[in-house]
């Protein structure tokens, strides 16, 4: 795999102990979540899952501070950008959150919604602007370079095509279903692609093109800049290429982007870019999706369906959690 020539060096302060750590904190997200599932309320489920990852976070030994959060401190009462989370012992350690990826997904019971997260030592993660974020992924054992967002979507698909041995008919793309992916969507349906098209949950959809059940081969179009670092981690701990361009549509996002430190508004960012080091990823699934299944309570207690992973080490771990129904964290 990939990962393994990129020789990530294994962090002192990413202590393997954090890796079932960061399950729990990701669990308790979205057992708190999957009680708003399908209730019409976006705003309760986030909340519910902010609130139950904080007081997770808080009964761990580190030093944590949210470099990707809920927002600003002004416009996010929990999780903001800056706040200091765990005990304040041990390793400094920095964050990139979504309590609940699929806020809309929840509301209305579809697909892919998931608690997730990242951890990475201080400075380790690219402090992205909330702003929208041009990506492109592929999944593992693909030449490095072999797609780029400098060159048009079919000449990516064609060349992963070539590279897999198909023709580009044959190549399905994963893609939010938005009216600015109509260029997009129209280009790859004159190439004859597959298009997969998802309501919500790009770091889901990103993450797709590494697991070959999924059958997506790539992951193209705009999102969030804050979930594309979180699929990026993912990406650098399971192997596979991503690429992100910021994308800004006025003064005021560019004038945000000044503030967090990007000088180069053109950058197109590499994993290396927006992860730095080791890192370690997790996701809980709330709803069921391509990769986890969602939150089931049963008369016996609540199921979970986890993915943990760390960069140096390129170990996956799936876990399927059995919590009582009094489960507390
Ligand atoms: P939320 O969970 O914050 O609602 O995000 C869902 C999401 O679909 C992300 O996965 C994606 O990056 C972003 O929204 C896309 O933004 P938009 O809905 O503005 O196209």
């Amino acid at each position: 795999m990939e990962t393994s020539s990129m020789a990530i060096v294994a962090s002192q302060a990413l202590d393997r102990v954090l890796v079932l750590e960061m399950v729990r904190v990701t669990e308790a997200a979205a057992i708190a979540a999957s009680t708003l599932i399908g209730r019409g309320d976006e705003k309760a489920a986030d909340a519910a899952a902010v609130e139950a990852m904080r007081a997770a976070f808080n009964n761990l030994d580190f030093d944590g501070t949210v470099v990707i959060g809920e927002g600003e401190r002004d416009e996010a009462p929990m999780l903001y950008i800056g706040e200091k989370v765990g005990r304040g012992t041990g390793p400094k350690i920095d964050i990139a959150l979504d309590p609940l990826e699929g806020t809309t997904i929840t509301a209305k019971a579809g697909p892919n919604a998931l608690a997730v997260l990242a951890i990475a030592e201080q400075g380790g993660l690219l402090n992205a602007p909330d702003v929208y974020m041009d990506k492109l992924a592929i999944g593992p054992g693909y030449e490095k370079g072999l797609v780029s967002l400098d060159r048009t979507p079919t000449e990516n698909i064609c060349a992963l095509a070539k590279a897999k041995g198909v023709e580009p008919h044959e190549i399905i793309a994963c893609v939010l279903d938005r009216p600015r992916h109509e260029k997009l969507i129209a280009e790859l349906r004159q190439i004859g692609c597959g298009i997969m098209l998802i309501p919500d949950g790009d770091v889901a959809g990103a993450m797709s093109v590494t697991d070959p059940d999924t059958t997506i081969d790539i992951y193209l179009g705009s999102g969030g800049a804050p979930e594309g670092v979180l699929a990026a981690a993912a990406l650098t701990c399971i192997g596979g290429q991503f690429q992100g361009r910021l994308l800004f549509r006025n003064e005021d996002e560019r004038a945000r982007a000044h503030k967090w430190g990007v000088t180069d508004l053109d950058k197109i960012y590499e994993l290396q870019d927006l992860v730095k080091g080791d890192a370690i990823f997790a996701a809980t699934g709330v709803t069921d999706g391509s990769l986890l299944k969602g939150v089931k309570r049963r008369t016996t207690g609540i199921t979970t369906e986890s993915v943990v992973m760390r960069a140096s080490s390129g170990t996956v771990r799936w876990v399927r959690g059995e919590h009582r129904k009094d489960f507390a964290f």
